[in-house]
């Protein structure tokens, strides 16, 4: 079995992990940048990492019409739960095991309140341990020094945002990937809006020239398999 990961454009991506599907931080109707449809979704897990509209938007509609269960930190499920969703609440440096694997909310250094103003609790990443590999999804966050804590747990790819005003930039995330020490990384979060554009090309070239990691750059829609 493998693990394969689509790019849907911004925060979005889709996982398919030994026959699950998992979509992680939902954002396409209003996505300038978007390679589906929030209808073509049939996801059996959504994963929320904050509350920003970016990566919340389409989550409320795809759960009720799927039935998926969403999984984000606590407030965040209480809030979905609350709508009538199915939804499974962890927090920060907590793991749970799933059908699919094991995943572990992350820290992450941003905001989380929710597109009605609720509170949305801590942002999180994720980390997932599935088919004897390790994935880490940064999602928003700026740098932080912490990231060398989960380079020792050995990854095999790591999702990181490149396009700075609202994440990490490109120099600090050619310093997360000294961190974090991944065998491929891949840059998301850029060229969705001009202020966030980025030339992601460039940036896997530094990358590979300056640490032993190798740089997938995907268009929306393309996919890389572990
Ligand atoms: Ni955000
Ligand atoms: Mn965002």
């Amino acid at each position: 079995m493998s693990i394969t990961l689509t790019w849907l454009g911004h925060g979005t991506q889709l996982l398919d992990v030994s026959g699950y599907k998992l979509l992680v931080d939902p954002f396409l109707a209003d996505n300038p940048a978007a390679a589906a449809k929030p209808e073509a979704m049939q996801p059996d897990y959504i994963l929320i990492s904050h509350g920003h509209f970016d990566h919340i938007s389409d989550a409320v509609e795809i759960a009720r019409r799927t039935g998926a269960t969403v999984i984000s930190n606590f407030e965040i499920a209480t809030w979905c739960s609350n709508q009538g969703l199915s939804a499974h609440g962890q927090h920060l440096g907590g793991g749970h095991q799933f059908p699919f694997g094991y995943l572990k909310l992350t820290l992450a250094l941003h905001g989380s309140a929710l597109p009605d103003g609720s509170y949305g609790g801590n942002p999180a990443g994720f980390l997932l341990t599935a088919e004897g590999k390790k994935i880490y999804l940064a999602c928003d966050t700026g740098l932080f020094g912490d990231m060398q804590l989960i380079g020792d747990e050995g990854l095999d790819l790591a999702v990181l945002p490149i396009g700075d005003n609202f994440t990490m930039g490109p120099a600090d995330a050619l310093r997360a990937v000294r961190f974090l020490r991944p065998k491929t990384v891949i840059p998301v979060h850029y060229n969705t809006w001009e202020l966030i554009a980025q030339d992601a090309e460039a940036w896997a070239r530094q990358v590979e020239a300056e640490t032993r990691s190798s740089v997938r750059v995907l268009k929306p829609g393309e996919s890389f398999s572990l």
